[in-house]
């Protein structure tokens, strides 16, 4: 009774728009059919220099997810290797990985954020900057080099042409060493229309539904660590909290 009772109330709160509704999995034709439709309303445009003026500023939290698949490294006594940063930006967290014995290869097309990031890095981790390689390329057309332990991607593939995101990912996962992982976010729909318009059509961002990325992530058969929104949706609706599906997942 008190089962019925609560999934009532759930469904109660899914009808209201303040929780999410279930996602079963979809199928590879149905992934590709929803990053096509986005792909068709994505805003393309030159951004470099709107991404080098945000860059400035450093965001210093590091997602505990991510942080999460740095330590799991640790717990399997895996020593730091070659971590890319896809669409680095000014991250913090390219610094907390040299300062733990990583080789970064930062990428990013803005030229004016990967100087923003080598002023930083050679101001706090100077004594690390040989272990750091700056490459300016666009994330659609970026080489990936082989047996790479870390792929980041925070807050940069709903920026990337969702028309390419099949194909980087499959780039990114041929990357990878046995035993590597990686580990990011995408990007809701969010609940007001006029945030949503003023993200694709001045960021340039694009949207999409944890059951994508679950799917991205089975499509590579990772071993699935997170795959989840990031706060639940009733936050947003009242809190205006934005939200984020992090993922991440480590190469069997
Ligand atoms: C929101 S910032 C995130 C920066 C960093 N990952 C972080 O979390 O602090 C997005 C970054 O993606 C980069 N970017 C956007 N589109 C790109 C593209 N097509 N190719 C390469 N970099 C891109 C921007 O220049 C910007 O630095």
């Amino acid at each position: 009774m008190s089962v019925c009772c609560s999934r009532l109330v759930k469904n109660v709160f899914t009808c209201a728009g303040m929780l999410d509704k279930e996602e079963p999995p979809i199928s590879g034709r149905e992934l590709n059919k929803r990053l096509r439709d986005e792909a068709e309303m994505w805003a393309q445009g030159d951004r470099r220099d709107f991404w080098g003026h945000l860059t400035q500023h450093v965001h210093p939290q590091i997602p505990s997810h991510i942080q999460q698949s740095l330590d799991n490294f640790n717990f399997e006594h895996v020593k730091p290797g070659l971590a890319i940063e896809f669409g680095c930006g000014n991250s913090i967290l390219v610094s907390e990985l040299l300062k733990k014995g990583w080789k970064v290869e930062a990428v990013d097309n803005s030229r004016q954020a990967l100087a923003h990031l080598q002023q930083r890095i050679g101001q706090t981790v100077a004594e690390k900057m040989d272990n750091l390689t700056l490459v300016c390329a666009d994330m659609e057309t970026y080489q990936f080099p082989s047996d790479t332990r870390f792929i980041v991607a925070k807050d940069s593939l709903p920026y990337c042409n969702p028309d390419k995101i099949v194909e980087v990912w499959d780039k990114a996962y041929e990357s990878l060493e046995d035993g590597g992982r990686i580990a990011g976010n995408f990007f809701p729909r969010p609940c007001n229309r006029e945030v949503e318009a003023v993200q694709r059509g001045m960021m340039g961002a694009w949207f999409t539904d944890k059951a994508v990325v679950q799917s991205l992530l089975d499509k590579e058969s990772y071993e699935v660590e997170t795959c989840e929104y990031s706060k639940p949706r009733y936050r947003e609706l009242f809190y205006k909290e934005p939200r984020q599906i992090n993922f991440a997942g480590q190469k069997l």
